[in-house]
């Protein structure tokens, strides 16, 4: 058996995880709002004030911190005022990016807020400023958090009050555009600059501290970051009413959602782990500009993007999710871990029935998909202090020629930059007061890693429990069987300062260990 050796010491933390690194993300697309969480109060599927309950309980139980809405290339042809009011007196809009369906406009700002907070979510508000206005966004703002509602408050106040809240919505994240270098407007990175701190300029707080993010490059562009900095920064007057920078970067596929030879197991698994490069060089563009680091890096779109499934709209991005998505899934968390120090926020494209969903539905029927266990398995490490983890494991050389050298695969061009060689074993760590929290995969089709997990420092090990989420390396949930991937008990051997343990190929395992 191959074997891996992993060394902790409690003493070597380095930052707060933030527990939005946990964020969701969910867009009006396809089948993820209507149809997805929201079916209406007068639906017979059991739901709460129109959400579905059983979705609402498997959120509680993944946990998103934050879920971000309502796109995506949505946001950037939303107009918020739309979403209020009288649900049957709401326009009917054309949902241009997403298959032309009509969008009725029953899921706006209270409605969505309203979900986030039956899940135990943060709302993040992506703006819209492709086609829309500096004052819209600025009235968006104050429509949710303005203070007073009461007869000598604002109307925009008055109005939240008259659809059902009169305290503030109380939402800190707000997004200035969405792929701002695409479907967003199609700006390039000095313009977006521009209107960025044109907008921004009125996103007030109304006494709150508000957490306002900028469009970030298109995978791991650095000429859209140093461009955008270089514009924020030099032009004129330094502009400071900015938090985040967002990035996108989906991986893409090898094979499809279900059907893939070993090969691409292992290609489609080495491209997610390039989002450790992108933080990496996005991390170092942005602190040339911005060396205190007062801007954190987010990642708000994330995650696999395979063929839609046969018979579905090719619009509705709809995909079914196997261990091979979950180990994806892991190891971008492990990374954002990693580089905890820098990464903020992070939000995987999208919670429901779109892309590398968390839950797929089916009318009445619904299902965790493995990646959604990870989510659950995970979120120990959502405000524990990251802990520097030293991971000694063999590679996995998985390049074949004859993929690598044809030239004619153009959907695949991303894989000509292939190195054809993951980490066998990967994973992060962090500390809770007395509780280690150890998250692994597995990359391997086929083999077992003994893992031996050194504990420095003087710590004494109390106990250990850990969970493991495996399977054959096509295996996934489905409505038939909808439990077939489940974490499961999993046994570690504990010694005073070491732990052993077997971790099963195409694995995640998350492990607790108690300190003296
Ligand atoms: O998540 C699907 C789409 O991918 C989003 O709408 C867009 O921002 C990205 O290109």
């Amino acid at each position: 058996m191959n074997t891996t050796r992993i060394t902790l010491n409690p003493a070597d933390t380095f930052a707060t995880i933030n527990p939005n690194i946990y964020g969701h993300f969910a867009e009006h697309l396809g089948r993820c709002i209507y149809d997805g969480i929201w079916v209406g109060e007068d639906s017979s599927i059991p739901n709460i004030d129109g959400f579905r309950t059983d979705i609402i309980e498997a959120l509680r139980r993944l946990k998103p911190p934050v879920i971000r809405w309502p796109g995506g290339c949505f946001a950037d042809d939303y107009h918020w005022q739309d979403g209020i009011g009288p649900r049957d007196r709401r326009p009917r809009r054309i949902n241009i990016h997403w298959g032309e369906v009509v969008e009725t406009n029953h899921v706006g700002t209270q409605e969505f807020v309203h979900f986030c907070r039956l899940v135990g979510a943060e709302p993040y508000v992506c703006g819209n400023v492709g086609s829309g206005t500096a004052r819209e966004l600025r009235d968006w703002v104050e429509y949710c958090n303005f203070p007073d509602s009461g007869p000598h408050g604002s109307t925009w106040a008055q109005q939240r009050a008259a659809d059902g809240s009169p305290e503030p919505l109380d939402v800190t994240y707000w997004g200035v555009g969405n792929e701002n270098w695409g479907c967003g407007g199609n700006f390039s990175p000095e313009d977006y600059c521009t209107e960025f701190r044109r907008y921004a300029s009125f996103v007030r707080g109304f006494g709150k501290k508000l957490f306002v993010i900028a469009c970030g490059s298109p995978d791991n562009d650095a000429e859209w970051t140093n461009r955008f900095f270089r514009k924020l920064y030099k032009d004129y007057w330094v502009f400071n009413n900015i938090d985040g920078f967002a990035s996108h970067y989906y991986c893409g596929t090898a094979g499809t959602a279900t059907n893939y030879s070993e090969e691409e197991w292992y290609r489609l698994l080495e491209k997610g782990l390039k989002m450790e490069k992108l933080v990496l060089q996005q991390r170092a563009a942005m602190d040339a500009f911005d060396p205190v680091r007062k801007i954190g890096l987010i990642i708000d779109e994330w995650g696999t993007w395979h063929p839609v499934e046969e018979g579905t709209s090719p619009a509705f991005l709809y995909q079914q999710n196997t261990i091979r998505d979950a180990i994806v899934a892991a190891n971008t968390l492990d990374i954002f871990t990693r580089h905890a120090d820098k990464v903020v926020m992070a939000n995987i494209a999208q919670t429901i029935n779109v892309l590398q969903a968390m839950i797929l539905t089916e009318g009445e029927q619904m299902l965790v998909t493995p990646t959604g266990y990870v989510y659950e398995m995970y979120a120990s490490h959502q405000g524990a202090a990251a802990l520097r983890t030293r991971i000694e494991t063999p590679d996995i050389n998985f390049k074949k020629s004859n993929i690598l050298q044809t030239s004619w695969q153009s959907a695949l061009q991303k894989d000509e930059t292939m190195e054809g060689s993951i980490p066998l074993v990967a994973g992060s760590a962090s500390l809770k007061s007395k509780e280690l929290f150890l998250t692994i995969t597995n990359s391997h089709a086929r083999e077992a890693s003994g893992v031996t997990i050194d504990i420095l420092g003087g710590a004494k090990v109390n106990g250990a429990h850990g969970q493991v989420l495996a399977g054959e390396i096509h295996a996934h949930n489905t409505f038939n069987s909808p439990t077939l991937v489940t974490p499961q008990a999993f046994d570690v051997n504990c010694e005073p300062s070491e732990l052993n343990l077997a971790l099963p190929p195409a694995s995640v395992a998350a492990i607790w260990i108690q300190l003296g």
